[in-house]
């Protein structure tokens, strides 16, 4: 029987990690940081000008493109040097360069996304959020500390294992809305996508909150709270890049949208503090003695965990919807998995679906939701041959990476066997597609993510045949990668 490849994995990575030690060889003939190739920056616009309307060749709503680009015109690494307020990026495509960094990133790795949030949590409201302010936007020992003190509840399966029914639930209630909102046709609403939100903050709010806060209920308004968490999560996320790369004035003074951005996080705090009463975050904290270390999870939570995973299962959605074959595949292992529908799901039935599991994960390879992650260094490091100076963010385009012929066979079909154990012979190395980051700052809520992910597939494909009939759709980067338009898909009952 076709197992996942976790044991693919574990092959490919002691395969690969001998390569790797060799191949990055690059003692000899160390070159300067300036040497390293990249666009150049002119004097006092830097290559910020570079991201700016009109003038610029860049949108910053397209770094998917530009990491691209990058790779084309320079090789295997790029500095983008002359950023305005902030140091500089090396975008680094070589798969065996990016293993050892992460390898030796040691016990406090910096990921440089959301210097707002850092901002937020440790300026504008210090006095709330104290000395252990989160996981997300934290750095150094306070990090370190927060992740020990929540890491091995969050992440144990055994914790993700019991919220297999409650996600089950209201992935039903999101079926029955389903049924109610498509049309004569059975296609469902241009604005599918923000139902697909609602559906994930309900997940959420169930994980973090231990509440049904109602989100897939009939005719919400604009002011419900389920569409405000779901606008503010969204604008928390989605305006990183114009915050962080295009505008970061607010660094020198308060820019309208930096006061925008402060009072939406406001009110992620008020959301967490009110709605948490005994809440499922406490109790798996059961042995924590700080009531506001299960707040300030929530928040983290909440915040990171809307957007990414509704974006995700966008994409998850149109690929499977775009791609008959593969969905029959899917539809007939649920099928022998689940013969009777109707019987309520559990882990075994999830840990059967394995083209269904490898579908996903070739979705991420393809199509990664997040289209890279990143590290500040922590001291000087040679990388490609070149030496690099401490304070310089790395960034590793994992969607790039994971496209690379170099580093994936046949890299350029989509081919969800290829995570199948019975192709471990194939060339797949095992840090260029990297969906959830790695080692010790890796995504807290990948296994939530993966279990309703697997769920919302179990129920959707066994009893529904999905379809999409109109023009194919671009995928666009609003910090997360995924389809732009419509999703307009067309649900036959099995
Ligand atoms: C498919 C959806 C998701 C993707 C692709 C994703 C991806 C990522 C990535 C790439 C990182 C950075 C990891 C690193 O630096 O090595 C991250 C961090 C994080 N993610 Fe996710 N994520 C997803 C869903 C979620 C969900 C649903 C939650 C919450 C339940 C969540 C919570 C977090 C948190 C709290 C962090 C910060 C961890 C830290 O810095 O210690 N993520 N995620």
């Amino acid at each position: 029987m076709m197992t996942l490849s976790l044991q693919r994995a574990k092959c490919s990575i002691r395969l690969l990690c001998s390569q790797a030690l060799k191949s990055t060889n690059y003692t000899e003939n160390i070159k300067s940081y300036d040497e390293v190739p990249g666009p150049k920056p002119i004097p006092i616009l830097g290559n910020t000008w570079r991201l700016f309307p009109v003038i610029g060749q860049y949108e910053v709503g397209d770094v998917a493109k530009i990491s691209q680009i990058f790779h084309e015109e320079y090789g295997e690494i790029t500095r983008l040097s002359g950023l305005i307020g902030r140091p500089d990026l090396l975008f680094v495509y070589n798969a065996d360069e990016i293993e050892r960094m992460y390898r030796q990133e040691g016990p406090t790795p910096f990921r440089p996304s959301m210097p707002c949030l850092v901002r937020y949590k440790g300026v504008e409201r210090k006095k709330f959020f104290g000395e252990l302010a989160g996981v997300v936007g934290v750095h150094g020992e306070p990090w370190k500390e927060f992740r020990t003190r929540v890491q091995k509840p969050v992440l144990q399966p055994q914790t993700v294992r019991k919220y297999v029914g409650p996600i089950e639930t209201v992935t039903k209630d999101f079926i029955t809305r389903i049924e109610k909102i498509k049309n004569s046709e059975g296609e469902l609403p241009a604005d599918f996508d923000n139902e697909i939100h609602k559906w994930a903050l309900e997940c959420i709010g169930l994980v973090a909150l231990d509440v049904r806060l109602g989100c897939l209920a009939d005719n919400l308004t604009p002011d419900s709270e389920p569409l405000k968490i779901i606008s503010a999560a969204k604008f928390a996320l989605r305006n990183i890049a114009e915050l962080e790369l295009k505008a970061p004035y607010w660094r020198y003074f308060p820019t309208p949208l930096w006061s925008r951005y402060v009072k939406n996080m406001d009110y992620f705090v008020e959301i967490s503090v009110n709605e948490l009463d005994l809440s499922l975050v406490e109790r798996i904290l059961a042995n924590e003695k700080d009531p506001k270390i299960a707040y300030i999870l929530a928040l983290d939570l909440i915040l990171v965990g809307i957007d990414t995973i509704s974006m995700a299962v966008c994409s998850i959605l149109y690929q499977l919807a775009t791609r008959s074959e593969e969905q029959e595949k899917i539809f007939k292992e649920l099928e022998k998995i689940i013969p009777d529908p109707s019987v309520p799901l559990t882990t075994k039935h999830l840990d059967q679906a394995i083209y269904t599991k490898a579908f996903i994960r070739e979705v991420f390879r393809v199509y990664s939701t997040v289209i890279g992650n990143g590290r500040t260094l922590q001291h000087d490091t040679v990388i490609c041959g070149y030496h690099i100076p401490k304070g310089v963010q790395v960034v590793f385009p994992t969607l790039v990476t994971g496209q690379m012929e170099e580093w994936v066979d046949d890299a350029k079909t989509f081919k969800p066997e290829r995570w199948l154990k019975e192709n471990s012979d194939k060339k797949l190395h095992p840090f260029a597609s990297l969906p959830y980051g790695h080692g010790a700052r890796m995504c807290l809520g990948r296994r939530f993510a993966d279990l309703e992910m697997q769920v919302l597939l179990a129920k959707l494909i066994r009893n529904y045949k999905l379809e999409y009939h109109h023009k194919p759709l671009k995928y666009k980067v609003t910090f997360m990668y995924a389809p732009d338009g419509d999703l307009k898909f067309k649900l036959i009952k099995r």
